[in-house]
């Protein structure tokens, strides 16, 4: 049984190995590719790149995790597991191509905000909510998460990294309406027990609900 839990453990990890690999192949690569640093916003690359040309779209600073998409059977778990109504405000932290903001408009009929500091993925989520007949409810923010105001969520969602989810957990309980539902997939929230944990085709999606007085040791 815990030599279950361990390959169970493994299996779940290996998605993390691959997005700190593909992170430093691909913030290479988009350095490479676009002669641009994505680094803090007063790095001369990005005020060289400004300059030359206002229209572009810089990143603010580099992603904290790169991109690797959650796939459809844990997006859709992820969904039925926060049980997303149509009276529901989803925001996916770090969204991506858009895609759980989108399957939850789609599908449950809610409206949701999809906030990433990278604006090519913004740009992208933008482009599918289009194809996907859903702007009209859901909308993109190009920004850190780590500053946004998501307090009006009633379900938050999140593929990150755990030291991520252990950073954001303060912020998530102090601004975080009493009630609404999170869940991650693929990483916990350390000391902060999931109510459930599920796993789906080989992903593990964990859900957590804000406490109305949150204990001390979680801020
Ligand atoms: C692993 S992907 C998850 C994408 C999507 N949520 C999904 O599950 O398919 C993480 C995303 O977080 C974004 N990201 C990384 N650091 C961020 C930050 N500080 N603020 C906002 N977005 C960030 C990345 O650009 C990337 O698109």
């Amino acid at each position: 049984m815990q030599l279950k839990s361990i390959v169970r453990s493994l299996i779940a990890g290996v998605g993390i190995v691959s997005i700190g690999i593909a992170g430093c192949t691909q913030a290479r690569n988009f350095e490479a590719n676009s002669q641009t640093q994505p680094s803090t916003s007063d790095s001369s690359a990005d005020q060289a790149q400004a300059a030359s040309n206002p229209e572009a779209q810089v990143p603010t600073r580099s992603p904290d995790v790169v991109y690797v998409p959650t796939p459809t059977a844990a997006v859709n778990e992820m969904l039925r597991l926060a049980d997303v109504k149509s009276n529901d405000v989803v925001y996916d932290l770090g969204s991506g191509d858009g895609r759980i903001v989108i399957a939850a408009a789609q599908q449950r009929g809610a409206r949701g905000t999809g906030i990433d500091i990278d604006p090519q993925r913004v740009q992208e989520a933008n482009e599918n909510a289009q194809k996907a007949g859903v702007s009209d409810r859901v909308q993109f923010r190009q920004q850190d998460l780590f500053q946004a105001d998501f307090s009006e969520a009633t379900v938050v969602t999140l593929y990150l990294l755990p030291a991520l989810n252990v950073k954001l957990r303060p912020k998530l309980l102090r601004e975080l309406k009493p009630g609404t539902r999170i869940v991650s997939h693929a990483f916990d929230m350390g000391d902060w027990k999931p109510e459930q944990v599920v796993e789906v085709d080989g992903r593990t999606v964990y859900y957590w609900v804000v406490p109305e007085n949150p204990p001390a040791n979680l801020l």
